[in-house]
């Protein structure tokens, strides 16, 4: 069965794009069908994995919003095993005023209505959404049955992170009944501090069964991959962060 998951942490910076580009490129590699969707205007889902198209080409926006293009028109394969990309651009800004303009109950249905005809096709629909909780955001998880949300290994990120289970709450109570949150997955440890450790095991306490065994260490080679516009499953395919990504991978499978 396809499932959809929304990759989502309404603070910035804590990993959502890079968890997006590895878990997808590690769920490829084991076999899987990916379909990574790039939601955030910035387009960095896209660039992470070497797709930088100008504005005004044809994108996940107009999937969105332009009624003769379908989704499957605007998706690129690419190198790695199992992996194809809705990409975005920056024509992506404007989504906010036009969903604005729409009654409220289509308003939040335009993803799930665009990737409807798409999800059987796909073993896992991966949304990569931008940081704060836009409408396009919330579209993401009306169209999610699930979320993934990265936690960054700090005290300072940690705010965000009850404001997201919230959210994901009422969503389900208003908008999305089957909505779940699949897992929380801490990014960017540095094993050597005692204040990554002592952040891992409040979120543990705090949230129990929901956060994932796998940790993501920090590592310039995630940074090094995404210049190169590569998944760290092929640009360091045996360094700690592709070991850990893999981990991920097979425990989202194993939360199905
Ligand atoms: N495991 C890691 N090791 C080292 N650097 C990392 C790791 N994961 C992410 N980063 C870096 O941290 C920064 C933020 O990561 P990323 O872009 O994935 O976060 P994000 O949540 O998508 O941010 P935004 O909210 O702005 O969309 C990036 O520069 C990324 O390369
Ligand atoms: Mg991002």
């Amino acid at each position: 069965m396809s499932r959809t998951i929304a990759i989502a942490n309404q603070k910035g910076g804590v990993g959502k794009t890079t968890t997006a580009a590895n878990l997808g490129a590690a769920l490829g590699e084991g076999g899987s069908t990916v379909l990574l969707v790039d939601l955030d205007p910035r387009a960095d889902l896209s660039g992470y994995l070497g797709i930088t198209l100008p504005a005004g080409a044809t994108s996940v926006y107009d999937a969105l919003f332009d009624e003769s293009v379908d989704m499957s028109d605007v998706i690129l394969e690419r190198a790695w095993p199992g992996l194809e990309v809705a990409p975005a651009t920056i024509d992506l800004a404007g989504a906010e005023m036009v969903m604005m303009d729409r009654p409220a109950d289509e308003r939040h249905v335009v993803v799930a209505d665009a990737l409807k005809s798409l999800q059987k096709r796909y073993d896992y629909v991966i949304m990569d959404s931008p940081p704060g909780l836009q409408l396009l955001s919330i579209a993401a998880l009306v169209a999610a049955n699930e979320v993934l949300v990265p936690q960054q290994c700090s005290f300072l990120a940690l705010h965000g992170l009850r404001q997201l289970t919230d959210s994901v709450e009422r969503i389900r109570a208003e908008l999305n009944p089957a909505l779940r949150i699949c897992g929380i997955v801490m990014t960017m440890q540095d094993r050597r501090t005692v204040h990554n450790r002592q952040v891992i095991e409040m979120v543990r306490e705090g949230f129990g069964e929901l956060v994932m065994d796998t940790v993501i260490p920090t590592t310039i080679r995630v940074q090094e991959a995404a210049a190169a516009g590569e998944p760290i499953t092929t640009y360091d395919p045996s360094g700690p962060a592709a070991v850990a990504y893999r981990e991920l991978a097979k425990e989202v499978i194993a939360r199905a």
